[in-house]
């Protein structure tokens, strides 16, 4: 498996880097700065602003903007002014306090693994520059590729923006340049450039148009290249295999072009093709990137959710593409991501699409033909369905499976549109749907379900008592499946507490996790990440605290953990008044607090099941399904008032 290139900083120098860190220095130098109180204010550089809603806590290290949300730390504010890795980050910072960069020597495996990246790089920057004379100089470059560029419409300003160029169609006029220039040959073989034909090296891409691959920073990673002769043996294009540097699921074409452009307009547009991408830049559409046609991996969504939580595919409608694509998308979902869906008409692409009509009217078109994907998807369903009642039960199930996917909790009200719409598109009744949905929700804890009900049903024989919770209209539910308070809570109670006693022999850390480990009771995975990172370093010896998440590599994780620190309240007031836990708070009553943290999670987790139970009852089953769907929900009962008892206070209401 192909490793990417990297370098690895010192701990010992992340230390000295982290130690001397000032976030008002270094934000200072970007933004002008005044004190307010304890904070400092300033007018926000990641969006366009009068009055100043940017605050930094020279406490807490951090910043936040109170006008477009982006918050972070001294690292993440490096990384996001200046698109920077982080490692390129930690190499400015080090650069302004004068913290020498200490690299750790890496295995001769990886730097082997290094030295031939970097070698492609080479060659591949070496290959572009040669592709690009050829097309502007020579006289089959011209005559064949650029003419052809040409009258297709594309000019010579944009083919040198995207550095495009050609391959003559000799057998190896590449080669022989590459060769006499010492390029090793087992590395042109490795690039793609060339093929070994009976131990002959030849080009790879004779005859072609060639499109480089960029990096987000700009380096040539591959080519793709476009046959310009019709020739139904040849593929139409030959893209660089899979090698140390071009890995394809983590590639977005254009990406290093657009990736500014999706950051201002917070929107990033998906064509199929190298054409599409370069046509829209020369129309003055920047924000646009190119899959080549295959579907979304988790990689490629996560490079877009970088800049933006909006991504509109344009596809031409009869393209085998479009299918490739939606089937990335229940992904996207997972990932949070608004997903809109343009098809361009009359078997035009992107490309010729924008070609015929300008730039204005395909920028209105795409403004005004934007469809919802999941609407979408039900709609194309629906047409494939018709008449047939069988294939549209079908249509139903799939839908409610995409809409259980969204299961954010912030998007709840998201998802109750979607299923309000889509039940009127079927033309079913919303509960119908909504229990459907449900169900499918139910799935994904079911392996738990199970066990809990083998536990329960063997030990409680007796006929179970009348049913007197309606857990659907009950407000305390509600409260308890709408909001993440309580995994949000217990998080932040080990991170502020998990180093502190919990009796003789452990610490609290040892007891939440201890609590953690038989039962599933978080959603949200990122913070179930926090907390696996956190016994990952505790089981390694460490005592964890905020500041070990803030300067994690992985952004995402520091700023749950930022979040988490805003986070006003341990456990919400209405919260408390509804169940009447007891009120604990902060530092003296740590204990308790972690206690009470804990009893909400399982106090939701039960009543969830509780109604997922119960809205199993309401539907046909068999007399010994029913049996023990009751039992389940005394079981749960019974588990609900330990707990209340547990935790020290009265039966529920
Ligand atoms: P033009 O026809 O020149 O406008 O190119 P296009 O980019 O629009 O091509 P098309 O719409 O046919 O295909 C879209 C994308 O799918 C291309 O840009 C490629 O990334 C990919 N693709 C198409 N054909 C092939 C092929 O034969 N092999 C490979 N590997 N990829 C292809
Ligand atoms: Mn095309």
């Amino acid at each position: 498996m192909p490793i990417h290139p990297f370098r690895l900083i010192t701990q010992a120098t992340i230390q000295q880097i982290l130690s001397r860190i000032d976030i008002i220095d270094v934000v200072g130098s970007f933004v002008k700065l005044k004190k307010r109180g304890m904070n400092y204010l300033g007018l926000c550089p990641f969006h366009n602003e009068k009055s100043p809603s940017f605050t930094v806590s020279p406490n807490k290290e951090i910043y936040k903007c109170f006008g477009c949300g982006k918050s972070g730390n001294t690292i993440s504010f490096i990384m996001e002014h200046e698109k920077y890795s982080y490692v390129e980050a930690l190499k400015w910072l080090a650069n302004r306090y004068n913290v020498e960069v200490e690299e750790t020597e890496v295995s001769a495996e990886v730097r082997a693994q290094q030295q031939v990246a970097d070698s492609l790089y080479i060659l591949n920057s070496f290959a572009q520059q040669y592709f690009s004379r050829v097309l502007f100089e020579d006289e089959e470059g011209q005559d064949i590729g650029l003419s052809y560029l040409k009258e297709r419409g594309f000019s010579e300003s944009i083919l040198q923006k995207f550095q495009v160029g050609y391959c003559k169609e000799s057998r190896n006029a590449f080669v022989q340049e590459a060769v006499a220039k010492q390029y090793n040959r087992d590395l042109l073989v490795k690039s793609g450039l060339a093929a070994n034909r009976n131990e002959e090296l030849v080009d790879n891409y004779r005859g072609r148009i060639i499109f480089p691959v960029h990096n987000t920073t700009g380096k040539v990673i591959g080519f793709g290249a476009r046959i310009i002769k019709k020739n139904d043996k040849a593929p139409k294009y030959i893209n660089t295999p899979e090698n140390e540097i071009y890995i394809k699921s983590r590639i977005l074409y254009g990406m290093y072009f657009a990736r500014q452009v999706i950051d201002k307009f917070d929107e990033c547009l998906l064509v199929e093709g190298y054409t599409d991408v370069v046509s829209l830049h020369q129309a003055g559409i920047e924000n646009v990137v190119a899959s080549g046609g295959t579907s979304l991996t988790t990689d490629q969504i996560r490079l877009v959710r970088k800049y933006t939580n909006n991504l509109t595919i344009i596809y031409d409608g009869d393209s085998a593409g479009i299918k490739a694509a939606l089937r990335g998308l229940d992904m996207a979902l997972e990932e949070g991501l608004n997903v809109k869906l343009v098809l361009i008409p009359d078997k035009e692409d992107p490309d010729s699409y924008v070609n015929k009509v300008g730039a204005d009217a395909f920028r209105e078109f795409i403004a005004t033909n934007k469809k919802d994907f999941i609407l979408f998807q039900l709609e194309v369903a629906l047409k494939d369905a018709a008449g047939d009642s069988q294939k549209k039960a079908t249509v139903v199930n799939q839908i409610a499976e995409t809409l259980a996917k969204i299961n954010k909790a912030e998007d709840f009200t998201r998802q109750q549109d979607y299923i309000r719409q889509c039940a009127q598109l079927l033309n079913i009744e919303e509960n119908g749907l909504n229990n459907l949905v449900n169900k499918f929700i139910r799935e994904r804890v079911s392996k738990q379900e199970a066990k809990w009900q083998a536990d329960f049903t063997e030990a409680d024989n007796e006929m179970p008592p009348p049913l007197e919770y309606d857990a659907g209209s009950d407000e305390g539910f509600q409260l308890l499946i709408k909001d993440e308070l309580q995994e949000r809570a217990v998080v932040k109670a080990l991170i502020e507490f998990g180093g502190k006693p919990w009796d003789e022999t452990s610490k609290v850390a040892d007891h939440i996790f201890n609590e953690l480990a038989e039962n599933d009771l978080f959603d949200n995975s990122q913070l179930l990440d926090v907390i696996n990172t956190y016994k990952l370093w505790y089981d390694a010896g460490l005592e964890p605290t905020a500041k070990n998440f803030f300067y994690h590599e992985n952004q995402a994780l520091s700023t749950v953990v930022v979040s988490l620190l805003e986070f006003p309240y341990e456990v919400s007031e209405k919260w408390r008044n509804k169940f009447q836990m007891p009120v604990s708070s902060r530092e003296e009553s740590y204990k308790e607090e972690v206690l009470a943290t804990l009893g909400y999670l399982k106090l939701r987790k039960i009543k969830r099941m509780m109604m997922e139970n119960q809205a199993d009852l309401g539907k046909p089953h068999s007399a010994d399904e029913q049996l023990t769907l009751l039992q389940t929900h005394q079981a749960l009962k019974q588990m609900e008032r330990e707990i209340l008892l547990h935790y020290g206070t009265v039966i529920m209401r």
